[in-house]
């Protein structure tokens, strides 16, 4: 479904995100033909930029994921226009709207707006205010044919559960919730989507999936990339806030939330708070047994030296902020209860890999006990987000040849291979999805709240237990207390089986 025509307005335009992925996204959404019929982009920002669409040419040129074509771009660019100002002025919003009244009539923008909100979280308000006072949103109507207005909003939504309130306060003073777009990236990522087709699109899986058969589910995300110049924002977040409180317990609740009802974005999303909903919470001095905090050193990352995060730019010598965490989690819900998940995320790690492995049961009797390569855990289904995305299922297979001797194979399923390598982006289907008016991939008021709710206690736990902070050297795996946050699968099972050392680190 392509999307309605529209004006894009990007509010913080002079920034990264604009050059890195708003534009390309745009363009390679206008190469698909996705936006189709009246479509422009206006960059507000405070800085005067006379040479803005050229800027984005270069921006497209370099950071698209197909390469530019003159035609495509040439018609793009006739939509292209940047209105200069502070975003507490009403000046600029009376600039704005005489920009948008100018698109509607030559591009057949039909009043239709998506607000794109590419900008500190203390900016969200003025923003929302002003564009409310000059009567460039309005209440939503039901109306067929209707303009709309929508606003997308960036992360890091708030910096805990009160700021992140104190926002959905101030934007749900102007604005209907369904008005509000507040983005995840990872929820625009084509393998993220597939983890619920993976489990809701088919029968085999379902089955499997809850307590009566997973041991343990491992969430990975894992970067090479150090803190990249976001020094002085690092300092002041840290992982816990950057990649946990939204992308990592996001893929939690995809991997364990029911079934919705339909696929609608509030069925979907009542599930996943419900998810939220169900975390044991973690404070006090489990902030200590059931958390790992940890900060790279130096060390080598792909052949390079590379230096430790207090040597990063704008980070104090003494600087405590994790850039590493691990968790374990439980969900106190009839599906999971007793099932341990482990989340972890760090920076400057050996590998980039996000992913998640259900680890099921081990066999209930070992009946090959003894054989070269008998293990009691044969069984994993593990979800490659990226890179090398894909899925297998790991399994025991006889070797051929006499006697028994075992070897762990697995079943491959390849992006690439199945589909051909070039996939949308993550901003492409977002900015699309807004475009539509389809917020299932973002985020509602009540789940940002919930993920605040839950990593909350945790900094408190932190700070009243003077929880220690682990050194890793970068290019490792993190450090090596997080291994013994990882239980061994039940006595018994390794009793009966004998073989195996549980693998699960
Ligand atoms: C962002 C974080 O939200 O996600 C970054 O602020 C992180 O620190 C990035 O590097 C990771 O995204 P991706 O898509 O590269 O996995």
């Amino acid at each position: 479904r392509t999307a309605s025509p529209a004006a894009l307005v990007i509010f913080g335009a002079s920034g990264d995100l604009t050059r890195r992925k708003l534009l390309p996204a745009v363009y390679n959404l206008t190469l698909s033909r996705l936006l189709t019929g009246g479509f422009a982009v206006v960059g507000v920002a405070r800085r005067p930029k006379p040479d803005f669409a050229k800027e984005m040419r270069e921006a497209v040129g370099k950071h698209s994921r197909r390469p530019l074509e003159e035609a495509t771009w040439s018609e793009l660019e006739k939509g292209i226009s940047y209105v200069q100002g502070s975003f507490d002025e009403a000046e600029t919003y009376t600039r704005l709207a005489a920009e948008l009244e100018r698109l509607d009539a030559e591009r057949g923008t039909r009043k239709n707006r998506v607000f794109y909100l590419a900008v500190a979280p203390d900016q969200f308000a003025p923003i929302v205010r002003g564009l409310r006072a000059a009567n460039l949103v309005a209440p939503p109507s039901h109306e067929k044919d209707a303009p709309f207005q929508h606003v997308v909003v960036e992360k890091p939504f708030g910096e805990d559960l009160e700021s992140a309130r104190t926002l959905n306060r101030d934007l749900l003073a102007h604005l209907a919730e369904s008005q509000i777009y507040r983005i995840d990236h990872y929820l625009g990522k084509e393998t993220v989507q597939n983890l619920l087709v993976l489990r809701f699109g088919n029968t085999i899986f379902e089955p499997l999936w809850s307590r009566q058969h997973v041991d343990h589910v491992q969430i990975t995300v894992a970067e090479e990339i150090g803190v990249e110049g976001r020094g002085k924002f690092y300092e002041k977040v840290g992982i816990t806030r950057d990649i946990v409180q939204n992308h990592a317990l996001q893929l939690l609740t995809l991997v364990a939330m029911e079934p919705p009802s339909s696929w609608d974005a509030d069925a979907v999303r009542d599930e996943k708070v419900k998810v939220l909903r169900s975390l044991r919470p973690i404070a006090g001095p489990d902030a200590l047994s059931s958390t790992v905090r940890g900060q790279y050193g130096p060390g080598m990352v792909r052949g390079e030296k590379v230096p430790g995060y207090t040597e990063e730019p704008d980070v104090a010598k003494d600087s405590t902020t994790e850039t590493y965490v691990a968790m374990k989690l439980h969900l106190d819900s009839w599906r999971w209860g007793g099932v341990p998940f482990y989340l972890r995320a760090g920076k400057r790690l050996a590998k980039r890999v996000a992913e998640v492995v259900l680890h099921f049961k081990p066999l209930p009797h070992g009946l090959f006990k003894g054989a070269p390569g008998a293990t009691e855990e044969p069984n994993a289904l593990v979800m490659r987000l990226q890179p090398d995305e894909g899925i297998s299922l790991r399994f025991a297979a006889k070797i051929p040849g006499g006697g028994i001797a075992i070897r762990g194979v697995t079943m491959d399923f390849r992006y690439g291979a199945a589909f051909g390598s070039s996939t949308p982006e993550a901003y492409e289907r977002l900015l699309l999805d807004a475009l539509r008016g389809d917020a299932t991939l973002f985020t509602r008021a009540d789940e940002v709240e919930a993920q605040w709710g839950f990593v909350d206690p945790i900094f408190e736990g932190w700070r009243t237990q003077s929880a220690p902070i682990a050194r890793y050297a970068a290019g490792s795996w993190g450090p090596t207390e997080a291994d013994a946050l990882v239980e061994p699968s039940s006595e018994d099972a390794r009793a009966v089986c004998g073989a195996g050392d549980g693998g699960k680190a």
